[in-house]
């Protein structure tokens, strides 16, 4: 069965660095079979979550908030595989990425997260040298608090520095890192 993966980039820049490293993860996705669905969340209508919380009623399905979310809520569940890319912004992920963050909290419920059992890639990019002073282990410990919670399995992450549009396609290593990580998501190959 070929794997269905989703990828959502988080930087408002359509050919970012973030954006670039997520491709490469697709690249990998697509080498090894699978079918992949990429979503710019810049370009889409999320708005915040309101904290209803209809959502988490057993006879409310999704959000009530009716934007571009709905689309994405039968997408994530029925996928196997997530690719989020962000950049690093005020030490932590952009605020697209995480209002779609926000919007997953509808994806809850009395029998747990329907995000249980899939695999998630991760692409971040930043200005700084260091992935700590840049904020990007800010990033990476929300991802990892949230992700055991809705009980998902991260797979691997790409992180790296560029600043300019573009520039980290620069970093080969990292690219290949990236491409490898496409291919663990995609199940082709065991996790790092
Ligand atoms: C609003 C804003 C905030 C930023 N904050 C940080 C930061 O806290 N730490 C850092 O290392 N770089 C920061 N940067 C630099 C970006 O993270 C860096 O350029 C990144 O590679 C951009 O990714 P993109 O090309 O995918 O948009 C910031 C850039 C902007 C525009």
């Amino acid at each position: 069965m070929r794997k269905s993966i989703l990828a959502f980039m988080g930087s408002p820049r359509k050919n970012g660095n973030s954006t670039v490293l997520a491709k490469k993860i697709v690249e990998g996705s697509l080498a090894a079979g699978a079918r992949v669905e990429s979503f710019y969340l810049h370009k889409m209508k999320i708005s915040p979550c309101t904290a209803c919380d209809k959502c988490h009623k057993a006879d409310d399905r999704f959000c009530v908030i009716k934007d571009d979310m709905q689309k994405l809520y039968p997408k994530i569940i029925a996928a196997d595989g997530l690719i989020l890319a962000s950049p690093i912004y005020f030490f932590s992920v952009s605020a697209q990425l995480k209002l779609f963050m926000d919007r997953c909290y509808a994806l809850g419920g009395p029998g747990g997260y329907q995000f249980k059992g899939k695999k998630i890639a991760i692409a971040l990019t930043y200005g700084d040298v260091d992935p700590f002073r840049s904020g990007a282990v800010n990033a990476m410990r929300t991802f990892q608090d949230a992700f055991a919670y809705v009980e998902a399995n991260i797979a691997g992450y790409v992180y790296g520095t560029g600043l300019e549009q573009g520039e980290i396609a620069k970093n080969k290593a990292l690219m290949k890192d990236a491409f490898d990580l496409g291919k663990i998501l995609a199940g082709k190959c065991n996790a790092q």
